[in-house]
């Protein structure tokens, strides 16, 4: 009978090997599936000579224990992941999921349960009117002041302060002017304050086009930075837009891993009017990825529903 694998059928030892190669083969493309990524396959084709192709040991030698695990738990009980995860250390995260374009797919599948954006202590993690705080009373256990100006005393996640540091003294190298920090991390009970000085000030419909609920709020992930033009004095968050600041700010903070969150345009998303002083770190791997692809908002580039109005 014609078998496609000589070596195989005389010769025991390398048919071990064989196995060997195919188990290690076939996870490879569990884990190319997984991550949602189309699997370059590597199925020979006959030659200009007409010779049959060489053998397939994949498609035909058994290996029933790695094709039984879920792709979704491979994915999720790498050891690189776990290790990844359990630092929350997004590049290495990244470097798991095999790129960052993958990695973003995984999160918008939503297959992957370890990539979730439901944890505040991820870079990648999304809130809005109908994503609150699993928590109320999270907050993050590294929030340092930034080392540049600032206006008052707020205080970012260490990654945050660093790239924030980072953007200013670019815009200032680059001829942009000096950019301060006027708001990092809110807590809970100071978002109460916060949105309740606006509704005070506004009315609740209007207030809620521009201040978050009480654990609805980014500026509690500390991941968020709200900032002014300076000059001689700085400015308030209503002169950033317009400034030359906020023009290097919308063209460059995603060098530093920041991206505007709400743009002009995007409200029948994310609820708010336009806030180009609302500065959002989410890290420089995805910033890029979200820059290149033309994103505005977080919901569409990680695939969530437009969340323009609370939930109940
Ligand atoms: N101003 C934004 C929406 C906030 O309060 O978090
Ligand atoms: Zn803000």
């Amino acid at each position: 009978m014609y078998s496609p694998f000589p070596a195989a059928r005389h010769h025991a030892r390398s048919r071990r090997a064989a196995i060997v190669v195919a188990s290690v083969g076939l996870a490879a493309v569990i884990v190319g599936a997984a991550i949602g990524m189309a699997a370059r396959s590597s199925t020979p084709t006959a030659g200009p000579d007409q010779s049959p192709p060489r053998p397939q040991a994949v498609a035909s030698l058994p290996v029933p224990e790695i094709s039984a695990v879920p792709a979704t738990a491979f994915i999720c009980s790498l050891p690189s992941m776990t290790d990844a995860l359990a630092t929350a250390n997004v590049t290495d995260v990244i470097a798991a999921t095999g790129g960052v374009e993958q990695f973003r797919r995984a999160v918008v599948v939503g297959t992957h349960k370890c990539v979730l954006p439901d944890d505040p202590a991820t870079v990648w993690f999304v809130v809005n009117k109908a994503r609150p705080f699993p928590d109320t009373s999270w907050r993050p256990n590294d929030l340092v002041q930034p080392a540049t100006q600032a206006a008052g005393s707020p205080h970012l996640r260490a990654e945050a302060a660093a790239a924030f540091d980072a953007l200013v003294t670019a815009a200032q190298n680059e001829g942009a002017g000096t950019i301060a920090l006027n708001s990092g991390f809110r807590s809970f009970t100071t978002q109460v304050a916060s949105y309740s000085s606006q509704v005070d000030a506004a009315g609740q419909v209007e207030a809620d086009h521009q201040s978050a609920r009480p654990g609805h709020s980014e500026h509690q992930t500390g991941l968020t930075a709200d900032v002014v033009p300076c000059g001689n004095g700085c400015g308030t968050l209503d002169n950033f837009g317009s400034s030359a600041q906020g023009a290097w700010v919308a063209e460059n903070a995603w060098r530093f891993g920041w991206i505007t969150r709400y743009e002009d345009g995007s409200t029948g998303i994310t609820g708010y009017t336009s806030e180009p002083w609302h500065l959002r770190y989410i890290g420089v791997e995805l910033a890029t990825l979200y820059h290149e692809g033309g994103y505005h908002t977080l919901e569409e580039f990680f695939g969530l529903p437009a969340a323009p109005d609370y939930i109940g």
